[in-house]
């Protein structure tokens, strides 16, 4: 989702207006593509112990080309070890996926593509997953990217290093908006704007808009670099979507269903993923980790509960509701055949001995109230709508309620059957999240017992609660950790990723901290760690 708060930023800034683009002239830095040949880069996804999904684009003079892969164990491709082809055109907006097998696990490989006229695209770099016991694996886990609020610089420095086998992108990899929808009050930093300057709606938009992004030159270094496993949250269809629509799809925008199809083709067409809509990826005996789709698969319409603080007797309003439509059953986030699946896959795992059971979520799972303390940070002269926002908040903690119903807090039986599922089985739980924008440590547990640990990570450029906050975020981090007796830690100031480090016996997760978003920089620093051993299912 865009939070509900940066929406609320986006009012107090008045960035929702328009003319509150770049200046004329500004164009954007580095986010051009050649039209013809091979002009976007390569990719790497869908890793196995022996197998990978290789991506690229190519667009050829005619209405198709044929495409070869080569796979060698060296940069000079001395030899070949690995192949395939494939055919592509407009119909597939000329994007071409190949999967090579026989591979061999835990390896480097460098892969290149091979067009019609012999010209080669750049050599990307891959690794396979490892098989059997395994001693360390490393995972960057990024989320919320969004071109106009600044540089990748999370995708370049996690692209560097050496330590990460594999990259995982939780959602929100583009966003939908209009130009200047959701951006700096003063326009783009570096002049990023995307393409096309509408919000992307049909197609040829999506298409576009992931054009545009994947110009992008850190991104596309880490692609080139890194396998990468993704899924996606709202964005890569519109903000707060679910099964049936959207907060950000209107009656005006046409048929939902022809959107979602639409943002799915694209998704396909870009992405270095499989068709299948959620998948297990095995780790060796390290871990298993879960792909998801919590958003328009099967996920029911969040409940509307901060207009209930306006009922004349709004704190019975709000009980009622707690005690009724908020705890309802139905309510399912990835619903009931995806439930299953990941239930029978979890215990296959911890059948097989598997030492860990990573599940990716695109937002977040672990218990989180607005502090009480959060009237205080009301500026006297906010808005209406903004202290609406925080007294309903507060109203809502009181009653034991969520501050966000678009993430788990607003689908406790669903986050309670899963918690319960890996209790059920021993598991060795962990989850990752994004969405947020804002960094988050928890310890998650159900019936008054852990169930694992929630490591939610802040985003790649997106703009956290100190857009909005304009007070000292330790403040706000120390009253969050005081109300919300899950969360171990939180940090509402930086942007990055998480580093997340996999042993036998351990997982660590270090929140990295990149210094800026407004320039591109290659600096950035551990911001905080958190660590759980196996059979705790709590941080140490
Ligand atoms: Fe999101």
């Amino acid at each position: 989702m865009t939070f509900r708060i940066d929406r609320r930023s986006l009012i107090l800034t008045g960035t929702l207006g328009l003319g509150a683009y770049a200046l004329p002239g500004f164009a954007a830095q580095g986010l051009n593509w050649a039209t013809d040949g091979f002009t976007h880069n390569v990719a790497s996804g869908e890793p196995s112990a022996t197998s990978m999904l290789l991506w690229t684009r190519y667009v050829a003079k005619g209405d198709s080309a044929k495409l070869r892969v080569e796979v060698s164990a060296s940069a000079d491709f001395a030899k070949v070890v690995a192949g395939g082809e494939a055919i592509t055109g407009p119909w597939r907006d000329w994007t071409s996926k190949i999967t090579v097998t026989g591979l061999q696990p835990g390896t480097r490989y460098f892969y290149r593509f091979v067009a019609p006229d012999g010209s080669f695209s750049p050599v990307g770099r891959t690794k396979t997953l490892p098989a059997g016991n395994a001693a360390r694996f490393g995972i960057a886990v990024f989320s919320c990217s969004n071109l106009p609020y600044g540089y990748f610089n999370a995708y370049g420095h996690a692209a560097a290093r050496d330590d990460i086998d594999l990259a995982v992108h939780l959602g929100d990899y583009i966003y939908e908006y209009q130009k200047g929808g959701y951006a700096p009050a003063s326009g783009a930093v570096g002049g990023r704007w995307p393409l096309p300057d509408g919000e992307i709606i049909h197609l040829a938009d999506y298409r576009l808009r992931y054009a545009s992004y994947r110009a992008d030159p850190d991104l596309a270094a880490l692609h080139a670099a890194k396998p990468m496993i993704v899924q996606w949250d709202d964005h890569e269809s519109t903000n707060d979507s679910w099964e049936g629509g959207a907060q950000n799809h209107q009656a005006n925008e046409g048929d939902w269903a022809v959107r979602k199809a639409a943002a799915f083709q694209a998704w396909r067409e870009w992405m270095p993923v499989s068709d299948e809509p959620w998948k297990a990826y095995a780790i060796g005996s390290l871990a298993t980790l879960f792909r998801t789709e919590t958003r328009i698969i099967g996920r029911t319409k969040p409940r509307e509960a901060a207009a209930l603080i306006m009922a004349p007797d709004s704190a019975a309003a709000i009980a009622a509701f707690r005690d009724g439509p908020w705890q309802d059953k139905a309510m399912t986030m990835m619903g009931w055949e995806q439930e299953a699946w990941l239930a029978d896959e979890m215990a296959r795992s911890v059948k097989a001995g598997t030492r860990w059971q990573m599940v990716g979520f695109g937002t977040i799972m672990g218990k989180t109230v607005t502090p009480r303390q959060a009237t205080e940070w009301i500026a006297p002269d906010a808005p209406e709508r903004t202290q609406r926002y925080i007294k309903a908040g507060v109203a809502m903690a009181a009653a034991g309620l969520p501050m966000n119903f678009d993430n788990w807090g607003g689908y406790p039986a669903a986050r309670a059957r899963f918690l319960s599922s890996a209790q059920a089985l021993n598991a060795n739980l962990i989850v990752l999240a994004g969405d947020s924008h804002n960094a988050w440590a928890y310890d998650l547990a159900q019936d008054g017992k852990p169930a694992g640990v929630e490591f939610a990570g802040q985003s790649v450029s997106s703009p956290g609660y100190e857009g909005s906050l304009k007070i000292d975020p330790k403040i706000v981090a120390r009253a969050l950790v005081q109300d919300n007796p899950e969360l171990k830690w939180c940090d509402t100031s930086n942007r990055g990723y998480m580093a997340v480090t996999v042993t036998p016996d351990s997982v660590r997760n270090d929140w990295m901290f990149v210094d800026t978003v407004l320039t591109p920089s290659k600096a950035a620093r551990i911001g905080h760690s958190a660590t759980v051993m196996r059979g705790r299912n709590v941080m140490a």
